[in-house]
């Protein structure tokens, strides 16, 4: 690659959308096939789980000539893709066009011999590269026919809370705010890209002791609700070698099995499938630290920190109802647009609050949060998004799957869901939701989106939501009286702040629309409520913490599935 159309070809392959900050704008998943049908979520993940398979992820010096590093990889097969971004130092992520390229580069690599230390002897893609000492120091300068300045470095960070506000203040209208809003929170290529790459260097070490396990990944890293900074939840997936061998019918009619060891359960497999991979990630994958194993957990996981992604994993097996439920919310964040507006916005809302934490707790999960949002929308008139039990009767027959006895069957082609004919705008939207749960019978009723319309409460948990595909569970079972009364409070007051707002000329220097009830002041701006929503909050908070510590000493991570 020593011509400048050669070099160009390169350069072509790096994120185009990145601005010149470096983020990229908006989400690339691509969600049309070139004969512009709707992609559907399967197909879009298999997609993705290739471009993860032949990519490599690179560490490099900050100061390297980029332009020289890339002309190098090109060397070992044409490169798709790369960008630079940073992470505990310099990092790349490469996606040659094919697997041999990435082949290619990891067989020229070689495990670092350092005096005192001593290698783990394990080989994975993640690389580390630096210029090599040549007495001529000029070889280090670019060489490359790639102008320097022309690769980008992608930033990764969240965007603050307050260049949110700040940006959102500055807006016309809320239904602006909430379109800005996703635009600025939404996961990007490139940690689409990160995501699944960690899950793809998990595969590649599962693989080593169980040949023929995928790993993907599902929650809000996929279900297109998720934030820049949100965690990667990851599964194992068994299936390929329980189930990858068809019996064959011989002539002679004799049997073949594998000898295995044999467990009393399924729940067991899993814990000690999961115990022996978190003590590989734990001595030999590069970059994992804090490896936590919960496998008493109502869904055993290994917990753990990938540096080269700074990303927080939570890794399970066995967890195909998952999967599911974040196809459902994919399937629903594709219906109308209006469904990630809002959900983003309630999020915000929530996480500002308090109300929503990353620690396990009696906290309102946002998988909940999400499913509130799905009610809501399909009790208004006519309703927005369709209920559960239609998006089955849409189904094709090969769409239906049965998980455990439970039917998670639901349509897979979005071309057949038809567009509502409701035209209400973000703006009513967002009051409406806070009004509709203000006042929403809780003690009474549970939350359904299989059906679309509350139903009698089961059983007297504070918050019922029937889980999407077990529908004898409770999703948000955790949530105590207290963090309930705090959501009925702050919704109202939310309802009174948004019907209350005094005019602004523009510019305008108060937070208003979205921002004000994001806004610490929303929680006083209910005058008869003031100063006991202050210490409620207070003592809520505290009864949260305690609970939660109880509930971390009986047995690590209950907030992942509990209930359901
Ligand atoms: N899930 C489920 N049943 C539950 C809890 C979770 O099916 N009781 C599934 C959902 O598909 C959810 C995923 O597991 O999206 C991951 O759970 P979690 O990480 O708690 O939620 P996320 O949607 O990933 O949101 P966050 O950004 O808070 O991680
Ligand atoms: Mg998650």
């Amino acid at each position: 690659l020593g011509s400048s159309s050669a070099a160009s070809r390169v350069l072509d392959a790096s994120l185009s959308e990145a601005s010149d900050d470096g983020r990229c704008a908006g989400e690339h998943i691509p969600v049309r096939s070139s004969d512009g049908v709707r992609s559907t979520f399967v197909e879009i993940q298999e997609k993705r789980m290739q471009q993860a398979d032949r990519s490599v992820l690179i560490s490099c010096p900050k100061s390297i000539a980029k332009s020289n590093l890339l002309q190098f990889l090109s060397n070992h097969g044409q490169i798709n893709n790369y960008f630079f971004y940073e992470s505990y130092g310099m990092y790349m992520l490469v996606e040659f066009a094919d697997r041999n390229g990435a082949q290619a580069l990891c067989d020229a690599g070689c495990i670092p011999h350092t005096k005192g230390e001593f290698p783990m002897p394990f080989r994975s893609r993640v690389l580390a590269i630096r210029p090599r000492m040549f007495p001529n120091a000029a070889s280090a300068q670019p060489t490359s026919m790639m102008p320097e300045t022309d690769i980008h470095i992608i930033n990764r960070e969240p965007v603050s809370n307050k260049d949110i506000i700040s940006r959102l203040n500055s807006l016309e209208s809320t239904e602006q705010q909430l379109r800005t809003l996703v635009d600025m929170q939404q996961l990007t290529d490139a940690d689409v890209r990160l995501r699944f790459m960690v899950c793809s260097l998990l595969q590649d070490m599962c693989a080593t002791i169980f040949p023929g396990t995928l790993v993907r990944p599902f929650g809000s890293s996929i279900n297109s609700f998720g934030h820049t900074g949100c965690d990667l939840d990851m599964l194992l997936d068994l299936d390929g070698v329980l189930f990858g061998n068809k019996r064959h019918v011989v002539k002679n009619n004799f049997e073949l099995d594998y000898q295995v060891k044999m467990l009393s359960s399924e729940r067991s497999v899993t814990q000690s499938v999961l115990s022996v991979m978190g003590e590989c990630l734990d001595y030999f994958s590069p970059g994992c630290v804090g490896v936590q194993k919960i496998l008493q957990a109502r869904c055993p996981l290994v917990r753990f920190s990938h540096q080269p992604s700074s990303l927080q994993c939570d890794f399970t097996a066995n967890n195909r109802i998952a999967l599911k439920s974040t196809e459902m919310l994919y399937i629903y964040g594709q219906v109308d647009e209006r469904v990630r507006q809002l959900v983003f916005a309630v999020r915000s809302w929530a996480r500002s609050h308090g109300l929503t934490s990353s620690i396990s707790g009696a906290w309102i999960t946002n998988f909940a949060l999400t499913t509130m949002v799905l009610f809501f929308l399909q009790k208004r008139s006519p309703a927005i998004v369709p209920t559960l039990e239609q998006l089955r009767k849409l189904a094709d027959p090969e769409d239906v799957h049965i998980v455990e006895g439970h039917d998670c069957t639901i349509v897979s082609n979005l071309e057949k869901i038809t567009s509502s004919q409701n035209t209400e705008t973000l703006d009513q939207l967002l009051v409406e939701f806070f009004n509709f749960y203000g006042s929403f019978s809780f003690s009474k009723h549970s939350i359904n989106i299989w059906k679309g319309s509350e139903q009698n409460k089961p059983e007297s948990s504070p918050l019922y939501i029937v889980n999407p595909f077990e529908h004898h569970l409770n999703i948000s079972k955790n949530v105590n009286v207290s963090q309930l009364e705090r959501f009925v409070q702050l919704a109202r007051n939310s309802v009174w702040q948004l019907q209350h707002q005094e005019e602004q000329s523009s510019p305008k220097t108060r937070p208003w629309g979205l921002t004000a009830v994001m806004s610490s002041q929303l929680q006083s701006n209910n005058t008869k409520g003031r100063g006991r929503m202050k210490s409620g909050e207070t003592l809520s908070k505290i009864r949260s913490l305690l609970e939660n510590s109880v509930l971390n000493k009986a047995g690590g991570n209950v907030r992942k599935m509990q209930g359901g």
